[in-house]
């Protein structure tokens, strides 16, 4: 009896200090793990359904924070989404990586205290759990790329620059809706298959937002920045020739029209009907690649992923009054010389927050 509990003990006190295996984990797996975590730090996570799949699996956020079940004036939102495509799981692990590193370190790292303290950050490990379930373990190919209804997830959104009429898929509009609950201000969505950082536009009906090939967006200059602290923050990206026989990426950064055109992408959605800037992070050359590869995937990405997080604190925010003092919700809030095709607004709190680099800036907020 006593050996047994002693191994037990032994058992519970290794994988604490081991932490959470490189290893595929199933939906099973991830859901089981995500209440554990939820029930192991109730001050500082809190763990919620954005809907279900097609096959009927729960679409689980977890939210880390000092505050995570509400949010707080001041404490802008964050948000990383994997495995929207199914067979693209290296997302999927380094984000269940990332939720064990913030648990295990807040109150003992400072940065990861100071992060967790100064904004909320909410994680979709996969969107497409149907697909991951249905994957080959292939670099390549598509076998779970799509959801159970055999659509591209990421060509299913409404898009600002020709009309995708297409019906909207459950894990689609799961997000969508998601959208609507908080003000996010920064995100990125984890894909597989290159190792770059592309950034918006994605597409471009040949306005005067194409330009040199690009679709150049009102806030080029803040996202050439957000990508390049990716890719220099990772170890290897910002070389931009990490997958031998594709595109060579200057700074391992790409605008998405000038990779390749499309139609339909979360990334453009996020940012234009949402006014969240998000990224598409390319982030392993094989999409699901043997799990051996996994603790070096995750060694080269943390830091990266760690710094784009900081970058939520970019530029300003602030709350727009009128003249009682009293919050002013939906107020169109216009930094001079960007004009977005959606102007963003203040939120139910009259707050806003405007990612943008130093400089000079003249910034009006209209009722
Ligand atoms: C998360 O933990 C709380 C208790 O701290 C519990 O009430 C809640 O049901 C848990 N959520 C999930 C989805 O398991
Ligand atoms: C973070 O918040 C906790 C709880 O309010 C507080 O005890 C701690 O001092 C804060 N730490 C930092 C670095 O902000
Ligand atoms: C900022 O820009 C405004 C308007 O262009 C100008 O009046 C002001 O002097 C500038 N301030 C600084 C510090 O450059
Ligand atoms: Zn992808």
């Amino acid at each position: 009896m006593l050996v047994f509990t002693l191994c037990l003990y032994l058992w519970s006190w290794l994988s604490s200090i081991h932490g959470l295996e490189f290893r595929y984990h199933n939906s099973v797996e991830m859901e089981q793990y995500l209440k554990d975590i939820n029930r192991t730090f109730p001050e500082i996570t809190h763990l919620h359904s954005i809907g279900q799949s097609v096959e009927g699996r729960e679409l689980w956020v977890l939210i880390l924070g000092q505050h995570p079940r509400e949010h707080r004036t001041g404490i802008p939102e964050f948000k990383y989404v994997g495995n929207m495509h199914g067979n693209e799981v290296v997302g999927r692990v380094l984000l269940l990586q990332l939720i064990d590193y913030l648990t295990s370190r807040y109150m003992k790292d400072p940065l990861v205290t100071r992060m967790l303290n100064s904004s909320r950050v909410h994680i979709l490990p996969s969107m497409n759990p149907d697909g991951f379930e249905s994957s080959a373990r292939d670099c390549i190919y598509a076998v779970g790329r799509y959801n159970k209804n055999g659509v591209d997830l990421n060509r299913n959104f409404p898009d600002a620059f020709e009309s995708n009429e297409e019906e909207r898929e459950k894990e689609v509009r799961a997000v969508m809706d998601w959208l609507k609950t908080e003000t996010f201000v920064l995100s990125a969505n984890l894909h597989g298959g290159a190792v770059v950082a592309s950034y918006p536009y994605d597409n471009s009906n040949r306005g005067s937002e194409l330009q040199g090939g690009k679709s150049i967006s009102p806030d080029d200059d803040v996202f050439f920045h957000l990508a390049r602290t990716y890719s220099y923050s990772h170890t290897e990206m910002h070389n931009g020739d990490s997958c031998t026989d594709l595109t060579d990426f200057v700074d391992g950064i790409t605008n998405g029209y000038h990779w390749y055109p499309l139609s339909g992408g979360m990334q453009d959605y996020n940012y234009v009907w949402a006014q969240c800037l998000e990224l598409t992070l390319e982030i392993s050359c094989c999409k699901f690649p043997p799990e051996k590869q996994l603790p070096g995937l995750w060694e080269a990405n943390r830091p990266a992923l760690l710094a784009y997080m900081q970058q939520v604190h970019l530029g300003v925010k602030g709350v727009v009054m009128d003249s009682y003092g009293k919050p002013v919700q939906n107020a169109v809030v216009e930094v001079a010389g960007r004009k977005n095709l959606c102007p963003f607004r203040t939120d139910r709190n009259g707050e806003y927050y405007r990612l943008l680099l130093p400089g000079n800036y003249t910034i009006t907020g209209l009722e």
